[in-house]
C-alpha cells in the first residue's frame, strides 16, 4: 500500500494555520490532521467546527478529522458541513458506533473508528465492513509530543492481518502519536499505511525530507 502522511496542525503555529498548511502541502504531505478535543474526553480544549471551516476555505488539502470528543453524535453534521473528508470517532466514546460511522458514510465523508492504547484490537473488528480507516493510537490522546508505546505495534499487524483475512485489502491503518523516522519504520511493518506526524513534522528543518522519511515503504 501506499503511505500517506498526515499533518497534525497541533504542533504547528496556530496563529499562522494557513501558511503552515501550505507548507506542508509543498514539502509533499498528504492529509492534514485535525485533532479535536472537548476537554472531557481528554483534558484539553482544542478547537471545532467554525475552525475547520476556515481551514477548508484556505487549502484543496485531504481534511482527516480526528474527534477526541464524549459523544460524537451531534457534531458528525456540523464538521461534515464544515469541510471534513474524513471523520474518526472513538472505540471509547460515549455513542451508537455503528449508527455513527453509518452517518459519516451517509455524508459522503469516509469513516474510521480509533482505539486508545489500552483498548483491544479486537473492540473493533464487528465495525470494519462500515470503516474506510482504523485509528491505533500510539500514544494515549490528549496531547502531542508524547513518546510512542511500542506495545502498539502488535495490535496494527494483527489488525492488518483481520482485514486481509475478511478481504478488505483497502484498508486503510492509521497510526498517531510519538512518529518520527524510527518509530514509522515499526509501524509501517506491521501494516500502518497513514501516519500521523505533528511535532516530527512541524519541527522539522527541513520537512520535505522528513517526510520524503517517513513516507519510505516499510523495509
Ligand atoms: C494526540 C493527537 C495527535 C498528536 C500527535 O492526542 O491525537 O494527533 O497531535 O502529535 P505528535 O506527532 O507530536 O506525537
Ligand atoms: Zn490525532
Amino acid at each position: 500500500m501506499t503511505i500517506k502522511t498526515s499533518a497534525s496542525l497541533l504542533a504547528c503555529n496556530l496563529a499562522q494555520l494557513a501558511l503552515e498548511i501550505s507548507k506542508a502541502k509543498k514539502s509533499g504531505v498528504d492529509w492534514v490532521h485535525f485533532d479535536v478535543m472537548d476537554g472531557v474526553f481528554v483534558d484539553q480544549i482544542t478547537y471545532g467546527s467554525p475552525v475547520l471551516k476556515a481551514v477548508r476555505a484556505s487549502t484543496d488539502m485531504f481534511l482527516d478529522v480526528h474527534l477526541m470528543v464524549e459523544d460524537p453524535t451531534d457534531q458528525i453534521a456540523l464538521f461534515a458541513d464544515a469541510g471534513a473528508d474524513m471523520i474518526t470517532i472513538h472505540a471509547e466514546s460515549f455513542c451508537t458506533l455503528a449508527e455513527v460511522l453509518k452517518d459519516i458514510r451517509k455524508r459522503g465523508k469516509k469513516a474510521a473508528l480509533a482505539v486508545k492504547p489500552l483498548t483491544p484490537i479486537e473492540t473493533v473488528y464487528p465495525y470494519l465492513h462500515l470503516c474506510d480507516m482504523v485509528l491505533v493510537m500510539t500514544v494515549e490522546p490528549g496531547y502531542g509530543g508524547q513518546a510512542f508505546i511500542p506495545a502498539t505495534v502488535d495490535k496494527i499487524m494483527a489488525l492488518r492481518k483481520t482485514a486481509d483475512n475478511l478481504g478488505l485489502k483497502e484498508l486503510d491503518i492509521q497510526v498517531d502519536g510519538g512518529i518520527d523516522e524510527k518509530t514509522a519504520k515499526l509501524v509501517k511493518k506491521a501494516g500502518a499505511n497513514v501516519l500521523v506526524s505533528g511535532t516530527t513534522l512541524f519541527k522539522a528543518e527541513n520537512m520535505r525530507a522528513v517526510n520524503d522519511e517517513l513516507k519510505k515503504a516499510a523495509d
